[in-house]
């Protein structure tokens, strides 16, 4: 029987061949340190869980809730953006709450895509950048990830040759899974493109509070005028470790967020009113929660580059994100991103995500996400030195996992 249309635009995720992996060398024994998915390891914040369990205890919490967010909610994400970006957003209007930003993301891609519209999608990404649009029936065309002057020419050149004129430009900064962070500057230049011509953009700021260095990334709204194009995205999944609890925000352009809360009214009736409440609480707090989330990555960061460094896997120290983008050792990049990531869990019992699954363009490299402690970080690059140091035998010599246990 054929596969369905929309099945067929999805191929099995990739990082499902790692976790496969993983899965059957922990059912062996293995005790595998996890870097691979990017799933926050921190408990979210004693006070918020508090507000959670004192606001579930109203049964009138229980009925449904509102799918564009509770008014609190909405008022306290832009109490948020004017606070951190200097950007004046209409609560009303300009503000919609999401079920996490992955589900914004998605649903505005449904609520504003043709059969065929073209969607400018830096390579290598989140896949849900790409594939949200593939599912709403678009088409991808990949640019540079590269934040800089490198960024426009390919754009150009899109803009001339596809047909029809794309739709939309995606923006991730900071980037997952590169980390790379953007400046006001280049989003200038962004906004003075998509103006010229009539391009929506989307900005994904899931990272925003996650940063190392002095400056905080910008927001692209912090660009005058940008709202006329612009939405962007939000997430409390990794400012306050809240990623099960599925809540993030879209801000920006009217029409887009009209567009994508008329979706949403038709697809969901919001997050639990506890969980909104709860959110609010946090949006709302002094920051020092952040802080303390963004120190503890800050560590961690820190360990994972210079012992891995030390191991003979050199790390660039990422600037933002919870991630470290590393190019594979020079004697293994031949085989692929996916090929080294099932040896690292088989030999070295570390998961990493392999950069093939975010795009083409990530085949030379690995994600590592600082989702385990200081101490498992500094094993696993005990155990990449001494599946390094034994390579040259154990390459020769690939035996298969069940017996190699
Ligand atoms: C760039 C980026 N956007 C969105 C998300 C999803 O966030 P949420 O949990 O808010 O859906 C992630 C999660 O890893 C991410 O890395």
């Amino acid at each position: 029987m054929e596969e369905f249309h929309k099945v067929r635009r999805l191929p099995p995720y990739v990082f499902e061949q790692v976790n496969r992996l993983k899965a059957s060398a922990r059912a062996a024994g293995a005790d595998i340190i996890d870097l691979g998915m990017g799933n926050p390891d921190l408990p979210t914040p004693q006070s918020i869980v508090d507000k959670l369990c004192e606001v579930v205890q109203d049964p009138r919490t229980h009925r449904y809730s509102s799918s564009k967010g509770i008014p609190g909610l909405r008022r306290a994400q832009a109490a948020y953006y004017a606070r951190r970006f200097g950007v004046k957003l209409n609560p009303e209007t300009q503000v919609v709450a999401t079920l996490g930003s992955k589900e914004g993301f998605a649903n505005m891609a449904q609520a504003i895509t043709a059969p065929g519209d073209v969607v400018l999608c830096p390579n290598p990404t989140y896949p849900i950048h790409a594939f949200g649009f593939l599912m709403a029936g678009g088409v991808i065309r990949s640019i540079s990830v590269e934040p800089d002057e490198s960024f426009f020419p390919p754009l150009e050149r899109a803009v001339k040759h596809s047909i029809p004129k794309p739709l939309a430009l995606i923006l991730n900064y900071p980037s997952n899974p590169t980390a790379q962070v953007a400046t006001l500057d280049f989003y200038k230049d962004v906004i003075a493109f998509a103006k010229k011509h009539d391009i929506i953009v989307l900005s994904d700021l899931a990272y925003s509070e996650i940063y190392f260095d002095d400056d905080p990334p910008p927001s692209v709204l912090e660009v005058p005028g940008a709202i006329d194009v612009t939405v962007e995205f939000t997430s409390m999944s990794k400012t306050f470790s809240m990623p099960g609890w599925r809540m993030g925000f879209a801000v920006g352009n009217e029409r887009l967020i009209a567009a994508l809360t008329r979706v949403k009214s038709y697809l969901d009736y919001g997050a639990f009113t506890p969980i909104q409440v709860a959110a609010t609480q946090a949006l709302n707090g002094d920051g020092s929660d952040i802080a303390e989330v963004r120190n503890i990555y800050k560590r961690r960061r820190d360990v994972m580059v210079d012992s891995f460094g030390k191991a003979g896997f050199e790390v660039p120290p990422p600037p933002a994100t919870m991630f470290a983008w590393a190019k594979i050792p020079e004697k293994f990049r031949h085989l692929g991103s996916l090929e080294f990531s099932k040896l690292l869990v088989e030999k070295a019992d570390v998961a990493v995500a392999p950069g093939i699954g975010f795009g083409e363009q990530g085949d030379d490299y690995v994600r590592l996400a600082l989702v385990e402690n200081e101490h498992r970080i500094r094993q696993a690059a005990r155990n990449i030195k001494r599946f390094l140091s034994t390579a040259d035998e154990t390459m020769h010599n690939v035996v298969s996992l069940n017996a190699h246990r």
